[in-house]
């Protein structure tokens, strides 16, 4: 049987911020890519994920020309609230930063702006077609099999491939088990996240520790805000009704004590997001590179995996673009080492945000007083805040 072969320099497995912005980078720079995504357009448009772009993230979709709606909708935030003992404190990122800031804006939004550029600049990115083998990974030209929309089996052949399918994709599990090492920490706590019609309780995020659990408030726009408790690691959506929902948040946030008062709104959207740090190393087998969480999952505490999943391809797409403008393949070669770096001083960070604001119920008391103490000096100490914010808003590149 004759199979359908699609041929092109890069194969990209998977259309999330990762294979996208790939995807716009190589365009950019003249290289031929195609994107193979298992889901339909209208559904990775509409997964709504989390929304904090770093500084360099949201300079970065301006400088390539995918920053125009970002600039006009994005939220500037040039601080954030931590609160706990029952009061906001505020992280100044501008201030401790040297002028830096992040921008609140929908993961999914820039999905559809991405896309929306590949698009229009006749970027090919073929949608409901599902990668289920990667072959020859190790030799010249390697390939991606996968079913289209009609069900019919085709191959795409490729210089290389990247892997931005997720944290359940194909890519990662390509890979011999023998040539990975996997790190790797389960919370026994998730976060219940709701998007509602309610206006923001405030104009900064407020991340609160409470005895009750954790609590975000965020937002998306002056008038949807996206909100999350901690919930239990095996807690159901089922079990969370609106009324438990709101009362809880209430609670944690000390409203009916005076604490930012709650206006409920139409509950748009509701889901639970299981807490993991995950990391496997290295990021290559052969020709094929992992971007993203197929390679490695943050606790969403410190808003990190959308701009950790960027940070990844810019290193990919420069070290591509050496490749084939001079055929100097040393940056492939140090493209794991050069995103690890960061990944993990990522990892720490995110690890070290999901420590301090949430109830461990294995905590005994004096864990309990460490926690409060970690919290007060990182808002009182400018030394310990400027080392949040320089996280917050995104550490260099490499
Ligand atoms: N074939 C084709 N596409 C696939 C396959 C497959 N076998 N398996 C998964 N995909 C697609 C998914 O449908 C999804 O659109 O790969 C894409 C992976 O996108 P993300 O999960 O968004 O991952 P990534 O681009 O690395 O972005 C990381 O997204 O998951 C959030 O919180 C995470 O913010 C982080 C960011
Ligand atoms: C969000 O707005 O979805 C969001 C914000 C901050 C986080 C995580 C998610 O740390």
């Amino acid at each position: 049987m004759i199979v359908p072969t699609l041929r092109t320099q890069v194969a990209i497995v998977g259309a999330g911020p990762a294979g996208l912005t790939l995807a716009y980078l190589l365009h950019q720079a003249g290289i031929e890519a195609i994107v193979v995504e298992s889901r339909s357009r209208e559904y990775v448009e509409a997964r709504v994920r989390a929304g904090v772009l770093e500084h360099g993230t949201t300079e970065l979709l301006a400088a390539i020309g995918v920053g125009e709606r970002l600039r006009r909708e994005g939220l500037v935030h040039t601080g954030t609230q931590l609160r706990f003992g029952a009061r906001n404190h505020r992280i100044d990122f501008q201030e401790l930063t040297g002028g830096k800031s992040v921008t609140v804006y929908g993961q999914q939004e820039v999905v559809k702006d991405l896309i929306a550029a590949l698009l229009s600049a006749d970027a090919p990115i073929v949608f409901d077609a599902e990668a289920v083998a990667l072959g020859r990974l190790d030799e010249d030209r390697v390939s991606v099999d996968y079913r289209d929309a009609a069900g019919t089996a085709c191959r795409l052949e490729a210089d290389y491939i990247a892997g931005c399918d997720g944290f359940h994709g194909i890519s990662r599990a390509a890979i011999p088990a023998q040539a990975l090492t996997i790190f790797e920490h389960v919370y026994p706590f998730s976060w219940l996240g709701i998007l509602a019609e309610s206006p923001p309780v405030s104009d900064e995020l407020i991340y609160t520790n409470h005895e009750r659990g954790f609590a975000l408030v965020s937002m998306r726009s002056p008038s949807v805000s996206r909100i999350y408790v901690q919930c239990a690691g095996d807690d159901d959506v089922a079990e969370w009704s609106d009324d438990r929902f709101w009362g809880e948040l209430r609670a944690r946030l000390d409203s009916d004590a005076g604490g930012p008062s709650v206006i409920e709104g139409r509950v748009l959207q509701k889901g639970i997001t299981p807490m993991r740090s995950f990391v496997a190393e290295p990021m290559r087998y052969g020709r094929l590179f992992l971007a993203g969480d197929s390679a490695h999952i943050v606790p969403p505490t410190g808003a990190k995996g959308m701009n950790l999943a960027i940070a990844d391809v810019r290193v990919l797409a420069q070290a591509l673009d050496l490749f084939y403008r001079r055929a100097d393949s040393a940056a492939l070669e140090r493209y794991s080492e050069t995103c690890l770096r960061r990944i993990w001083k990522t990892q720490r960070f995110s690890a070290w945000m999901t420590r301090m604001l949430h109830r461990f119920d294995d905590h005994a008391p004096f864990d309990r007083r460490v926690q409060l103490a970690e919290l007060d000096y990182v808002t009182s100490s400018r030394v310990a805040a400027a080392g949040l914010a320089e996280n917050y808003v995104g550490l260099p590149l490499a």
